[in-house]
């Protein structure tokens, strides 16, 4: 199949991923569990920083209640020699199923409330409020849903802002919003739609994800190529995906091929895989990161580099694009750039505030962006992951580059859940030269 990127014409990958959620084989052995530890780092002119395996066996899954348990005899065997007939292939976006079809009557979903080991919050506050607790309920599936033993589950700064209390959520909540592991239980409504248990995935918006089960609606489940490794997969769940639609979508075709984008944070997660999916679009990008993460960041492809610690960023961005600036500006630092970021925009350039890693972005008049008749939007993934049509191309765009070798994702750090607290402490202190995971 031929796809256009960045006006190049490239045939894509032998990976490519359908509505067709079903996997290949699972074998089984047991987790392993690491240990590890972070390190402290210290800020210039910032503000303070505030192939997976198998799981072991699941709580019992009620099979009167069609669920299939980890326990049940077909998954002690290759799981495409017994299920994968059943495996059916369904248009990307499968119609509902209505409640009151007389040939799927209700019937009771949710297994029993067994515990769990969870990372969990009771109180909004530092990273220490975050604790491991052993009896947590594992969570109720609804109609559609699947339960995912979590192999991985990836950490983001949005995970730090509802633990901190920044963004508002009910307590108590487990943390965390993407993983991956393999599927322990399904409804039949996710069965109908392809998905099987022993099926090897990774999610993300999704909450409850620092923990060893997790209750995922199908349409978000996406099943992980033989070739991606477990952790890779999840790596590229929220911070992948959002690098994606930050080159591909929110910039609405200011920037064309051959133009300039500047890309702040480079040598860090989702911005190194920005810079090289800008690459791909066939983007000049100027890149910027701390100094100890220039190796990281150089090895995206970026055309130039910047220390935006030491560098006066917006004369350097004009001597470098002969003084007209760049076209568009992906910013997910925000407090200690954006003003910066406007200043260096083209004519009609677009500023892509994205994120808030030292802190948000304070209100200010539209008037600040006359002198260049300038563009600002303020995304988010969830409103790039609309359908699961979208979610489907996005993830089939960035499994196809790994697979091919055109995308590097770099797992940085794995705490063992039992560190939840240094895993945000190491996100937070902006230590982060790649993905950083918890392994379950
Ligand atoms: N809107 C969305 O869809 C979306 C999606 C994902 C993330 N985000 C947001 O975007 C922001 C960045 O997330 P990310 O995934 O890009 O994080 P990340 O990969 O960990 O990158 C954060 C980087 O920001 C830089 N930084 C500069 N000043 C900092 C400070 N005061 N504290 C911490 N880090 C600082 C650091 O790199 P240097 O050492 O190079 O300075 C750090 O590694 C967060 O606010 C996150 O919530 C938004």
């Amino acid at each position: 199949m031929r796809v256009q990127v960045g006006g190049r014409a490239q045939t894509r990958s032998r990976v490519r991923l359908t509505s067709d959620l079903s996997s290949r084989h699972v074998r089984y052995s047991p987790i392993p569990r690491r240990a590890s530890g972070p390190h402290g780092r210290p800020r210039l002119r910032r503000r303070p920083r505030g192939h997976g395996a198998p799981p072991p066996p699941p709580p019992a899954v009620a099979r009167g209640h069609h669920f299939l348990s980890i326990d049940d005899d077909v998954f002690r065997k290759p799981i495409d020699s017994k299920v994968a007939a059943a495996a059916r292939r369904l248009p990307a976006s499968p119609p509902p199923r209505p409640s009151s079809d007389p040939s799927h009557p209700s019937r009771p979903l949710n297994p029993p409330p067994l515990p769990q080991r969870a990372a969990v919050v009771r109180e909004t506050g530092p990273s220490s409020v975050m604790k491991v607790e052993n009896d947590y309920p594992v969570p109720k599936l609804a109609p559609g849903g699947v339960l995912v033993k979590n192999k991985y589950s990836g950490i983001n700064f949005i995970d730090t802002y509802h633990r901190s209390g920044l963004y508002k959520r009910e307590l108590p909540f487990i943390g965390g919003q993407e993983g991956g592991g393999f599927v322990a239980a399904v409804t039949p409504e996710a069965e109908s739609q392809g998905v099987k248990v022993g099926d090897r995935v990774a999610y993300s918006s999704v909450f409850q994800t620092y923990a060893e089960y997790t209750a995922v609606p199908a349409s978000k489940v996406v099943t992980v190529p033989e070739e991606v490794p477990l952790d890779v997969a999840v790596s590229c769940g929220v911070q992948g995906m959002t690098a994606h639609y930050l080159t591909h979508s929110a910039h609405a075709g200011l920037v064309k091929p051959g133009e300039w984008m500047l890309i702040h944070g480079t040598g860090s997660g989702t911005c190194q895989w920005a810079a090289q999916m800008a690459k791909l679009r066939g983007y000049k990008v100027i890149g910027t990161c701390s100094e100890s993460k220039q190796d990281i960041a150089r090895a995206t492809g970026v055309d130039e580099l910047i220390d935006y610690t030491s560098v006066d960023l917006v004369p350097k961005v004009m001597e470098i694009t002969g003084g007209e600036g760049v076209k568009a500006v992906i910013d997910g630092i925000g407090l200690a750039t954006w003003e910066t970021s406007i200043e260096s925009l083209a004519r009609r350039g677009i500023f892509v505030s994205f994120g808030n890693a030292s802190g948000a972005v304070p209100a200010f008049p539209p008037l600040r962006l006359i002198n260049k008749s300038g563009f600002i939007t303020r995304p988010k993934l969830n409103d790039y992951t609309v359908t699961r049509e979208e979610l489907l191309s996005r993830a089939n765009d960035i499994y196809g580059w790994i697979d091919k070798g055109d995308l590097k994702v770099v797992v940085d750090r794995t705490f063992p859940l039992e560190q939840a607290k240094e895993g945000h402490d190491y996100l937070e202190a902006g230590r982060s030269r790649g993905k950083v995971l918890y392994e379950i």
